[in-house]
Order: C-alpha cells, then structure tokens, then sequence
C-alpha cells in the first residue's frame, strides 16, 4: 500500500531534518547555522564557515588558527594521484577529473572509523584541503604543464589563485573569490547534497560520498549556470544588443542565465553580496567590456521580469567574477564543488549521527503476467 503521493524529483517532500542551513526565498534570507550569509560574507572566511558549518558553532581563535594549520599542511596530493592525473585526456571536464580524483582519494586512507572523531576530523581537514590542489593540478596539466606545489604562506583562497595561475593574486581579488566560496558552501537540500547523504547513508568512506556528490553537481541541471552566463554575455556581443536580447528571449521563451530561482522569489541575498564585491573589484582593477553588458543585462531584465520575481542570482556575479579573475569558464563548476565541500561535508557528519540508510520506495507502472518467450519464437 502506497502511503505518499508520488512527487517527481521529490520536490517538496522533506528528506533529513537538518540544523545546518536555513533558506527562506519569500524574504530573500540565508542562514548557515543560524548565521545571516550577509554577516559571514563580511567577517568571515570560507574555512572558518566550513568550520561552522561543519562542527555547529564558530571556532574559537585557537581552533581556528589549529584548523587552518591542519588544512594548510594537507595540501599536497601524493605522487601516485598526480601521475594518476596526468593520465586523464587533456580534452576532459575538470568536473570529470575532479569526480575520478576525489574517488582515488579513498584508495589511500582507510574507511573503518566512521565512529571515531578523530578519523572524522582527518577526512574533512584532507578533503578540503586537497580539493583545490587537484582542480588547480588539472588545469596546469592538461595544459602539459608540472603542477605547482601549494604554497605553506598562502591563506586558502590565495593559495588556490596561485596554484591556478602560478602568480601571486591580488589580495583584494583574493578576497572577493574567498566570499564566492563562502556564498557557494551551502544551500540547504539540493541534487549534490542529497547524493552525498544516499551514499553517506550506506556508510561508505566520505571520498565516495565526495565523489558522488561532484558527479551530481556536475550535471546541467544543477552547477553549470555560470559557466552559461558568460557563454550568453558572449552571445549579446555589446550594451547596445543587451535590450534586443532580452526582448527576443521573452518572446521565445528563453531563459536568461544567471536569473530566476527556483526557491527565492526576491533577490538571492547571495547575488546582491557578490554584485557589490564585483562592483567593488570592477572599479578598483578597471572594468570590462562584460562588466558593462552585464550590468545592462540585469536592468532590463529586472524591468521586463522583476514582477515575476525573476532577478539576478548568485551564478550571475560568480560567473563575472571568475571571469574576471582569468578562470577558465569550463573551470567553474569545480570552483563551485570546491565551495560546496564544505556542506556535503556537513550533511556526511550530520547524517553519521542519525544514520538510517536511505531506502524509499517506487510505484511499479509495469505489467504482470507474462510468459517467457524463447528466443527463436520473438
Ligand atoms: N529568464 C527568463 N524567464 C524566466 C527565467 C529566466 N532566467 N527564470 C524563470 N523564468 C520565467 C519562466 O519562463 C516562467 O514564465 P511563465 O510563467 O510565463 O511560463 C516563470 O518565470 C517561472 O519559471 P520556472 O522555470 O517554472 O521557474 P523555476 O522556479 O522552476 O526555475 C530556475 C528556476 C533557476 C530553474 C530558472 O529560473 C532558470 O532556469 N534560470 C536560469 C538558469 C540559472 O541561472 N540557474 C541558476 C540558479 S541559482 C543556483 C543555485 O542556487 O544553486
């Protein structure tokens, strides 16, 4: 006997009860253990809010400076992933070398201790701390160059920049893509985190629960709506084209990328944070031609479909930003899942502890009654 009612995707129907983050879209709120994004976007960082996020409270100053010490001396990637990468066809999607590198991780370090915090505390520090050296690595490599060494001196986001570039970024800029992680790190119950938490459920090592969490972020569906941003600002070509654009793509029904929320009505309180770092970065290091298309872009569009409760999102201003910054597009998905760590990491160590594993059931639409038919007679 079927208790619920079949909803496709699930929609609606609650899946975990959950005290890590809190969205309300009527009222433009986002909260990560009852913090407003505003606050930590302005006074914290991105490790010490995985922190938060992960463990429940703000660290103190010595658990912070102990975290961020663990997580700096974990960022090398042994020899044998690194060779393992240099495999990987240069042609592939980071977000595929991500997923396979990810995986790999749990060759090297045991599964058994899932009960031990210890064993807990060591699988968050390396995960976060190898993530962005693999993405980084795949860039360089697939370009047939050596991956560099992360750099002991460098704060998290500063590191990664350099690891990318090989330069030393602007610490302003540095600043302004350490808030883009803050803002991707967590988002209540969504395609990737419900994948981390099926396969968390089964009690299976967290580079798994990794691993299936990336291959989900990776889809079209779900993480790629930065990347498309800046395909569509290349499409608009000019300030000019910017009206036309958007006349055509409500006539057609076309969506504009970078807008519209499934859950926020109003402005994603994200996307507003980011447009006044991106503005801020815009005026500081000299603005561009994108800069200019864009900004167009979001006042017509919030002209046209502002009463529909469509504005611009937090994909919007990413996609700026690391354009901005010299990231490959085809690299922002992994930037993305860089961030998003932090909450499947969450979501692992809060379903640990009240661990049921995930077995719902189907409503069979088939027929019964049928005789096996050999071969010679089909
Ligand atoms: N451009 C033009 N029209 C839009 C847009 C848009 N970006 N988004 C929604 N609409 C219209 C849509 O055509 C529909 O109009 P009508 O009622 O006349 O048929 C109405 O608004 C409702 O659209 P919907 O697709 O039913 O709304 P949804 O809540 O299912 O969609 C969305 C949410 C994010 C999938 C959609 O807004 C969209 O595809 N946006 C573009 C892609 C994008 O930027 N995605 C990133 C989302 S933020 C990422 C994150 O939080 O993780």
């Amino acid at each position: 006997m079927n208790v619920c009612e079949y909803k496709p995707g699930l929609e609606g129907i609650p899946a975990a009860r959950s005290r890590i983050s809190y969205v309300d879209g009527q009222q433009g709120l986002l909260e990560y253990r009852g913090i407003r994004i505003e606050e930590l976007a302005a006074q914290s960082s991105f490790l010490e809010t995985a922190y938060l996020l992960i463990w429940g409270q703000l660290p103190s100053k010595a658990e912070l400076e102990n975290f961020e010490t663990e997580v700096r001396y974990h960022r090398r990637i042994k020899y044998r992933i690194r060779d393992m990468m240099k495999c990987f066809p240069e042609s592939g999607h980071p977000m595929d070398a991500l997923q396979a590198s990810a995986a790999a991780l749990g060759l090297f370090y045991s599964r058994r201790a899932l009960d031990n915090p210890e064993y807990i505390r060591e699988a968050v520090v390396r995960i976060l701390a190898k993530i962005p050296t693999m993405v980084a690595a795949f860039q360089l490599m697939r370009q047939g160059n050596d991956p560099v060494q992360p750099r002991d001196d460098l704060d998290y986001s500063s590191n990664f920049l350099y690891m990318l570039t090989e330069r030393e970024p602007d610490p302003f800029a540095a600043q302004v893509f350490d808030v883009c992680l803050t803002l991707h790190a967590e988002h209540t119950m969504n395609a990737s985190t419900f994948s981390a938490m099926v396969t968390a459920s089964t009690l299976t090592d967290p580079y798994a629960v990794m691993a299936s969490a990336v291959g989900t972020l990776a889809g079209p569906l779900h993480g790629g709506a930065n990347e498309e941003v800046i395909g569509m600002l290349d499409e608009i070509g000019s300030v000019d084209n910017v009206r036309p654009f958007v006349e055509d793509a409500i006539a057609n029904k076309r969506k504009i990328m970078g807008f519209g929320h499934r859950v926020y009505k109003v402005k994603d309180p994200r996307a507003t944070i980011l447009q006044e770092l991106a503005e801020q970065l815009f005026q500081k290091n000299g603005s561009d031609h994108y800069y200019s298309i864009a900004v167009e872009l979001e006042k017509v569009v919030e002209e046209k479909l502002g009463y529909k409760g469509i504005y611009a999102n937090v994909d919007f201003y990413s996609g700026l930003v690391y354009r901005y910054l010299g990231i490959p597009t085809d690299l922002f998905t992994p930037i993305f899942a860089i961030a998003r760590v932090a909450g499947w990491l969450a979501h692992w160590k809060e379903q640990l502890t009240v661990n049921r594993i995930f077995r719902p059931t189907q409503e069979y639409v088939g027929e019964h009654g049928h005789s096996y038919v050999p071969i010679e007679k089909r």
